[in-house]
This record gives structure tokens, sequence and C-alpha cells, in this order.
């Protein structure tokens, strides 16, 4: 196999450095615009050096963001190369074009990566799919606020604090948006849903909050509820093919499989007709963990495996989040407006139990309530 390598960032520079230790995967040219020395040889800016190579079989694209990678990846299936890659954004705003688009041209656009980072998950989840009606996916999927949620609750801090020590440790982007606004979480609930599912799964119909506004006096809370507040992105499918699909800070009982996660790692469960509940940990992000999923991907191409991966979903679901309901941990200095059991002052104002309402429900609220407190946090509660 012969490598076209896109992007030379922490992911890049990991699968390179694992292909350097095999000897049937060659790295021939790298398109990396920062041009780090050492590598002269091998890099270009001009990407047309990979796609007119007819050497270069497939294109592994590590840059991330959704341009130029779309259009770089569209370039690649068209001239008949393999693409692998762990660009959640970009493959949740154009999954139909890119698989479409692989499948009419016979070779492979592989994306393990993209969710669960070295978890085997969207492959099973494929594999599992073939033998069985898939009807929930769910867990915690986002390695950044999973870490940020830990310390602050383990240590007691503040969102502020312990994001600053995460940005400095190299785990949190100095833009922390994706993360920290739920926004990854969110792309990659999408994707995994139109695997489980068989049909594709909009970005914008999931929807989704992130853990920005929670507060140190939030936790005080959780803990007299005996939860613990995880990041979770969640789906399932009702009997006549309608999804929901979202993404909420959800306090989860202390003795769950989700509070037993800990620092960056991802948790991610998947039920089905016949076989149950099945749970997957693991690294879910990271330099060698990821470039590990990459390279299996690489494998199975050239083992010939990757059928299984590669089912294709047909048109989009149905998205209803009024499906799904539960009760919510709300912290406001807004009046609630729905009914509530007040569970006591909290910093930035007071903090309340709602009854159980749907998801739905509950984004439209806390979105015409934050009209008057735009700090306000909330958060599902499971039971
Ligand atoms: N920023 C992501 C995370 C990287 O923290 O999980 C892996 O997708």
């Amino acid at each position: 196999m012969v490598i076209g390598l896109l992007g030379l960032g922490t992911i890049g520079s990991g699968i390179y450095e694992h292909l350097l230790k095999r000897e049937d995967i060659e790295v021939k040219r790298i398109l990396e615009l920062l041009r780090p020395p050492g590598l002269e040889h091998l890099e270009t800016s001009d990407y047309s050096e990979i796609l007119d190579d007819p050497e270069i079989d497939t294109v592994v694209e590590l840059i991330g963001g959704i341009e130029p990678a779309h259009t770089f990846t569209v370039q690649a299936l068209k001239a008949g190369k393999n693409v692998v890659s762990a660009n959640k954004l970009m493959l949740s705003h154009h999954m139909e074009e890119i698989l479409t688009l692989a499948r009419e041209m016979g070779v492979e656009y592989r994306y393990d990566a993209s969710v669960g980072g070295s978890i085997p998950f969207l492959y099973n989840l494929a594999r599992h799919g073939s033998a069985d009606r898939l009807t929930g996916v769910w867990g915690i999927v986002n390695g950044t606020t999973n870490l940020i949620l830990d310390i602050m609750q383990t240590e007691g801090r503040a969102f502020d604090d312990v994001l600053a020590e995460a940005q400095k440790l190299g785990y949190a982007e100095a833009n922390p948006s994706a993360d920290i606004d739920g926004i990854d979480a969110q792309c990659k609930i999408a994707i995994a849903s139109a695997v489980a599912y068989g049909h594709y799964v909009r970005v914008e119909d999931v929807d989704t909050e992130g853990i920005r506004h929670i507060k140190a006096g939030d936790l005080i809370h959780f803990k007299k509820l005996d939860r613990v507040c995880r990041l979770i992105a969640a789906s399932c499918v009702d009997g006549n093919g309608v999804v929901s699909a979202y993404v909420e800070p959800t306090l989860v009982p202390a003795d769950s499989t989700e509070a037993a996660v800990h620092m960056n790692n991802n948790t991610i469960s998947v039920s089905g007709e016949y076989f149950g509940v099945q749970t997957f940990q693991g690294q879910g992000a990271g330099k060698d963990p990821t470039a590990f999923a990459v390279e299996l991907g690489l494998r199975d191409i050239m083992d010939g495996v990757t059928e299984r991966m590669n089912p294709l979903p047909k048109g989009y679901a149905a998205v209803d989040n009024r499906l799904a309901r539960h009760r919510y941990y709300l912290r406001t200095a807004a009046h609630p407006g729905v009914p509530v059991e007040t569970l006591g002052e909290c910093e930035g104002g007071a903090a309340y139990r709602t009854e159980p309402m749907t998801v739905r429900d509950m984004h439209d609220l806390a979105k015409s309530l934050r009209e008057k407190d735009p700090n306000l946090f909330f958060a599902g509660i499971r039971d």
C-alpha cells in the first residue's frame, strides 16, 4: 500500500511514526503546509502531487475541519483512491455524499477513527447491525470534556481553572468550543446513529448542550443527588424508524458505568433486540490511540475485510426529540416557568429538579430562559 498523508499534526505524525515500522505500507508524500524539518523529501504543498500519482492508492486525511478536507476527499475517491480518515466534522456533514461516492467508485472510505478513537466501536456497530436490529447508542464520546468534568468533581475545582489546565496539558484546544460546546460529540453521535440505524442523521437535528456553563456550585447539588455529571451523547430508534438523538450533560448514578469512566477515556454502549446491551471502553482520543485506529482501517483495506464497515445508509432518518423524556437538573437565576422541585440556592441562581420532560422541550426551554440568564446550566438526570 502506498499512501499520501494529508496533515502532519498530532495524529498525522502518530500514523507516520507507526508506519515507519511497517514494511508493507509506504508513506510516499505528505501534504503539510507547516513543513517541519527532516521530511522535506516527502513533503508537498501541492495536493495534485498526491492526486495525480498513480502509485498512491490510499489517502489518509488527517487535516480535520470541513474544507478543504471535503474537497480533497471527493477528489481522492473520484481518482479511484481509498481514503482513511478521523475527520468526524467533515464526515458528519457530508456522510451521504462520501459513502455513496466511495461505493460508486469501488474504493473504501474508512472512518473507524472518527468515533471512539482506538475503541473498535464503529466496526462492531456495523457488524452487529448485520445480525440484529440496533435500538440505541449512548455514552461518553468526548475525552476532553470527560477529563474536565472528572477533575472538577474529584477535586472540587471551577470550570475555567480546569479548562486552562487541560489546555496547558495539551488535551483541550486553544479554541475549546468544539469540545466544551458538545459539537464534537454531536458529530460523533450523528455518524454512529447512521451506522446503527441505516439512515443518515443530520447534525442539526441533534439537540446539543455542552458543559461551558457548569459551575463549582452545581457540584454540591450533584453530590446530594448521589450523581456524577458526564457529557452524554445518546440516540435511539423506535419501531417506526423515528430516531431521537441528543448531546447533553447528564447526571448519572454514582455506581453507573459512565461514572466509573475517568480522565479522557470514552465509553460507548449499544443495544440490540437480540444481544441486549454491550459496552465498549478505552482511549477515545490522542496521538497513538487514534493513529492505531487509522492503521486498523489501512490494514483492513489491505486484507480485504472492509465490507462490513461500509454499510450504506439509505436516506435520512426522521428525528424527533419528543420521544426521549427524563427529569432535568436546572440551575438558573431566571424563573424556570415549568413545574420544579427546588433543590436549594446555588452559585449563579437556584438549583431545581424538573418533572420528566422531553429533550426537545428542555432544549427549547433553555434557549428561551437564556434570554434572561445566559449562564444557565442544565443536565439530564438518569435513573
Ligand atoms: N477532541 C476530541 C476529544 C478528540 O477530546 O475526544 C477525539 O475525537
